[in-house]
C-alpha cells in the first residue's frame, strides 16, 4: 500500500493552496458578510482547470484523477467553502454527469464550455416537497412529440442565479414512479424559466442558492440525457461523485480550522504560558488531528476507487459521512480554543463552523448517508 501522492498531485495541491491563499484569502469576510458570490475568484478557477478538472481534454477538461480533486477541494475549502462549492458542484455534478451519460452533441455544446467555465452549470433535483425523498419529484416533464413541456419549481439550487447550463430532473411518467422520472439540460433563458429570490443563509454565504420556476418551458428532446426514464439513476450514479467533492470540502473545513486553532494555541498567553501547553487544549489539538486524518484517508480512499473503476458509491457516502461531522466538531472546538476571539469574525473560525454546518445537509443528510450505507453492507 503506498501513502505518497505523485509529483503531479502535489503540484496541483500547492496550487491550489497558493491560490486559496492568494485570491480566496483577501475578501472572504466581506464576501460572507455582503453574501456576494466569489464571481472573479472563479473565473480565474476556470481558467487554472478547477472547473473541469477530471474531464477529458478533448471536451476541454484538465484530464486529472479524482484523488487530485480531492486535494484542490481540500485546499479551497480551507479558506472559502463558498467557492469551493461552485468547483464541487461543477466539476462532479454537472460536468461528470454530462461527460459519463451525455450524447456527443450534448457534450460538444454543453461540457466544452463548463469544463473550462465560460458557463457555470446547477443540479437541479431538489424540490419544496421532495429533498430526502428524491423519488417523489412533482417537476412535471410532459413528452409532448419532440420536445417536453416543462413545469414546477426546483429549491436550494447551488448556482441558482449565475448557472447557464441546469441538469433538471422531472418526472415525465408518474405511474412509473421513479422509473419515469428524466433529465433534462436546461438554459437559462428558455421562455418561461424564471430564477427565483436569493436565499439568505446561515453558511456559505457566497454561494448562490435559489429556487427556479418552470412554467410551460419547451425542453427539446435532444436535451434529455439518456434513455427514457433514466434520470432517478443518473441523480443518484451522479450524486456518488458528489458525495466525494462534499467529503472533501468538509474536510476542507475542519482542516482549516484546524490550522488556526493549533496556530493560535501557540501564541495565546494565560496564566503565564501559551495555552497549547495547557493539557486540556492538547487533547482538543489531538483529537482534531486525528479525526481530520481519518477523514482525510476516507476521501483519498473513495477517490482512489473511483479512479480504478471500482465500485465507490459505499465509500464516498461513508466519507461524505464522516468528514462532515468532523468538519462540525472540529469548527466548534476552534472557536473553543480561540475563546472570545473565536467569536467574531476576524479570526475566520466562526465562519468555518457555520460554513460546516451545510455540509451534513447537502448532497444527502448525514441520516441519508447511513441509509446508503446500511442497504450496501446488508445487500450483500
Ligand atoms: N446508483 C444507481 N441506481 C441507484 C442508486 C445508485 N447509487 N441508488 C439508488 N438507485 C436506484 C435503485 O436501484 C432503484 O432503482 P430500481 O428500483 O430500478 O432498482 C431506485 O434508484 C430507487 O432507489 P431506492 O428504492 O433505494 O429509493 P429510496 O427512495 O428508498 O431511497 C435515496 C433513495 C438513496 C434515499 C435517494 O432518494 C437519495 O439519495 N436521497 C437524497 C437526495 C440527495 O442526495 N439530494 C442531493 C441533491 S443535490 C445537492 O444537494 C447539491 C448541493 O447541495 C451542492
Ligand atoms: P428533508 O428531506 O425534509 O429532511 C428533514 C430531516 O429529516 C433531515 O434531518 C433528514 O435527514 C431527516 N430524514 C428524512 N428522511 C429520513 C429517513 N428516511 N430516515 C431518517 N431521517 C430522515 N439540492 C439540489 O438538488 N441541488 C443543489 O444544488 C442543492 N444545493 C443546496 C444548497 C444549500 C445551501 C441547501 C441548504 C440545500 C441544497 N440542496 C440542493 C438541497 C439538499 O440536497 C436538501 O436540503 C437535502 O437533500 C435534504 O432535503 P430537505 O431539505 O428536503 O430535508
Amino acid at each position: 500500500m503506498i501513502f505518497e501522492l505523485t509529483e503531479e498531485q502535489r503540484m496541483i495541491r500547492d496550487i491550489a493552496r497558493d491560490f486559496a491563499q492568494n485570491e480566496l484569502k483577501p475578501g472572504v469576510i466581506e464576501r460572507d458578510e455582503q453574501q456576494r458570490f466569489p464571481a472573479e475568484q472563479v473565473k480565474k478557477l476556470g481558467e487554472l482547470g478547477f472547473l473541469g478538472m477530471m474531464v477529458a481534454s478533448k471536451y476541454n477538461g484538465a484530464g486529472l484523477d479524482a484523488v487530485s480533486y480531492v486535494l484542490v477541494m481540500e485546499e479551497l475549502s480551507k479558506i472559502d467553502a463558498s467557492a469551493s462549492v461552485v468547483v464541487s458542484v461543477n466539476n462532479s455534478l454537472v460536468c461528470y454527469g454530462l461527460e459519463q451519460y451525455g450524447t456527443e452533441e450534448q457534450k460538444e455544446k454543453y461540457l466544452k464550455p463548463l469544463a473550462v467555465g465560460e458557463h457555470i452549470g446547477a443540479f437541479c433535483l431538489s424540490e419544496p416537497e421532495a429533498g430526502s425523498d428524491a423519488t417523489s419529484q412533482r417537476t412535471m416533464a410532459a413528452d409532448m412529440g419532440d420536445y417536453y413541456l416543462l413545469n414546477g419549481t426546483k429549491n436550494w439550487i447551488t448556482n441558482g442565479g449565475t448557472a447557464s447550463t441546469y441538469l433538471v430532473m422531472a418526472q415525465t411518467h408518474p405511474e412509473k414512479g421513479h422509473r419515469g422520472i428524466n433529465a433534462f439540460i436546461v438554459e437559462k433563458g428558455m421562455e418561461g424559466f424564471t430564477v427565483g429570490s436569493k436565499e439568505n443563509k446561515l453558511g456559505i454565504r457566497g454561494s448562490d442558492t435559489h429556487s427556479l420556476h418552470f412554467s410551460d418551458v419547451k425542453v427539446p428532446k435532444e436535451n434529455r440525457i439518456g434513455e427514457d426514464g433514466f434520470g432517478f439513476k443518473f441523480a443518484m450514479k451522479t450524486l456518488e461523485g458528489g458525495r466525494i467533492g462534499i467529503a472533501a470540502q468538509a474536510l476542507g473545513i475542519a482542516s482549516g480550522a484546524y490550522e488556526l486553532a493549533l496556530n493560535y494555541a501557540k501564541e495565546r498567553q494565560t496564566f503565564g504560558k501559551p495555552i497549547a501547553q495547557h493539557q486540556a487544549i492538547q487533547f482538543k489539538l489531538a483529537d482534531m488531528a486525528t479525526q481530520i486524518e481519518a477523514a482525510r484517508l476516507l476521501c483519498l480512499k473513495a477517490a482512489w476507487l473511483k479512479d480504478q473503476g471500482q465500485p465507490y458509491a459505499q465509500a464516498a457516502s461513508m466519507a461524505k459521512l464522516y468528514a462532515s461531522e468532523v468538519a462540525m466538531k472540529t469548527t466548534v472546538e476552534a472557536v473553543q480554543i480561540h475563546g472570545g476571539y473565536g467569536y467574531v469574525k476576524e479570526y475566520h473560525v466562526e465562519r468555518l463552523m457555520r460554513d460546516a454546518k451545510i455540509t451534513q445537509i447537502y448532497e444527502g443528510t448525514s441520516e441519508i448517508q447511513r441509509m446508503v450505507i446500511a442497504r450496501d453492507l446488508l445487500s450483500g
